[in-house]
């Protein structure tokens, strides 16, 4: 029989490598390879087992399984995010920053769910329970009915959530947690992984819902354990910038909704509080218009947001001018600049660009490739947009306007706001109702002919 071999893991990334390396040939990180004891496929010497996995047609299933019984907490917020609420037997990884409010949410959430009838327990591996006592008490929560535990040791969590049999368990964070059949310490990438596959394979069998916490690392990823949004259903991360209020909630990744799903809260002094108007709110700050301001009319999820996108344009000192980026995707704000430069005649070499999305909301749709091109135009130009008017539409690399999904929704949710007119792409298919007025445009050209009368 073949010997077992020694796998090295990357603990930045995941990746399983033949042999340790400085570095990691998945993510390009430096010294993040560490030596695994091998995963065994079972004992060995023995390649067939007593019928265990057992089959079952398909089709006897489908009749009586009806949709999966969801239970939502109250917390609209966080249920659309779910997919609608939670789902039994389901395993959720919840990321973000430290210090972002992930204890703070999913505390309110389990309280929520424990009042609508789900027997809770939250685990701390973080804070002792006088910490967690005095956060209810901020957020005035300590007469839930929520069993509360802090303990690291995933041997005694198992036991107790099998004698205790609840509904939903919070993990608090799978960083602190340790099981005692591996060696390495905890948060490393092989205790992660083991605690974290106990856990989805615990909420399997016995049907409850575990969330786990896992805190990120500054470069984006849930530190060291990638692997564990594989063995999750549902991966939400928690965002925000430090500085702002604003909380967004993004579904990553949903086996039992639309991935894309956002949830807005504002962290206030008792808590987080619901923001059931986004656009609203992220357009709160916006003065007067100035220079440099666009309103994208955008989509996330399955609802409507509206965002600032902000450009400031200045002569540069540098040899490479800067090309500082916020919130939105920077290669494509370089193909934005790249497509006016060379579709349009408007160089853009010499000056430093700043771009931002006011309220630190992040915008990944590529149908706010023409709110840029306007924010930055409108900076460069010195001339501000019209104040009621919102745009959107996507920019080929040919400087024609693709039209984008969803415009009816994007148009409704603008004259919601007050907005008078948009500036969409020519084949756009939708209708405008009463004073609101839409101008469709074939191309960029046109636009910056619209924009500057030439
Ligand atoms: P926390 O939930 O502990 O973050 P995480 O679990 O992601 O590390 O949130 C900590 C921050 O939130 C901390 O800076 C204090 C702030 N906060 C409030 O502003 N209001 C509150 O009611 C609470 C509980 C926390
Ligand atoms: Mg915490």
């Amino acid at each position: 029989m073949a010997k077992a071999q020694t796998a090295f893991t990357c603990s930045a990334c995941g990746a399983v490598h033949k042999k340790w390396n400085g570095k990691c040939e998945a993510c390009g990180e430096w010294n993040t390879i560490v030596e695994e004891a091998p995963l065994s496929a079972g004992p060995a010497g023995k390649s067939l087992g007593a019928a265990k996995g057992r089959v079952i047609p398909l089709s006897t299933l489908a009749a009586h399984e009806a949709p999966p019984a969801r239970t939502a907490s109250g917390l609209e917020e966080f249920d659309r995010v779910l997919g609608g609420g939670l789902v039994p037997a389901s395993a959720i990884l919840v990321g973000g920053d430290p210090g972002i409010g992930k204890s703070t949410l999913l505390l309110q959430a389990i309280a929520s769910f424990a009042r609508n009838g789900l027997k809770c327990i939250y685990i701390s591996g973080e804070e002792a329970s006088a910490q967690v006592r005095m956060r209810a008490e901020r957020l005035g929560l300590e007469k839930a009915p929520v069993q509360l535990a802090t303990e690291t040791n995933l041997r005694d969590i198992l036991t107790t959530m099998e004698s205790e049999r609840p509904d939903l368990v919070v993990i608090d964070s799978i960083q602190t947690m340790w099981a005692d059949m591996v060696e390495s310490a905890p948060g490393s990438v092989a205790q992660v992984r083991a605690a974290a596959h106990e856990l989805v394979t615990f909420a399997k069998r016995r049907g409850t819902a575990v969330v786990i916490v896992g805190h990120v690392t500054k470069e984006g990823q849930i530190a060291g354990p990638r692997v564990v949004e594989h063995m999750v259903d549902t991966v939400l991360y928690f965002e925000g910038e430090r500085g702002h209020q604003f909380r967004i909630l993004r579904a990553v990744k949903n086996r039992f909704g639309p991935a894309g799903e956002i949830g807005v809260f504002e962290m206030t002094g008792a808590g987080l509080s619901q923001v059931a108007n986004p656009s609203a709110l992220f357009l709160s700050e916006r003065g007067q218009s100035a220079p440099g301001s666009a309103v994208f009319a955008g989509i996330e999820g399955t609802r409507p947001v509206l965002t600032e996108v902000q450009a400031l344009v200045a002569p540069s000192s540098l040899a490479s001018p800067r090309r500082t980026v916020v919130g939105l995707d920077a290669g494509r704000v370089s193909t934005i600049l790249a497509v006016l430069e060379s579709r349009c005649g408007i160089p853009f070499a010499g000056l430093d660009v700043f771009l931002n999305v006011a309220g630190g909301m992040k915008v990944t749709e590529p149908a706010a490739d023409l709110a840029v091109a306007a924010a930055l135009l409108s900076a460069r130009e010195d001339v501000a947009l019209p104040a009621d008017q919102v745009i959107f539409g996507e920019i080929s690399l040919s400087g024609a306007l693709r039209p984008v999904g969803q415009a009816e929704n994007r148009l409704k949710e603008a004259q919601k706001l007050g907005f008078t007119t948009a500036i969409a792409p020519e084949h756009t298919k939708a209708g405008v109702s009463g004073d609101f007025r839409m101008r469709k445009l074939p191309d960029l050209v046109t636009f910056v002919g619209e924009m500057f009368g030439a």
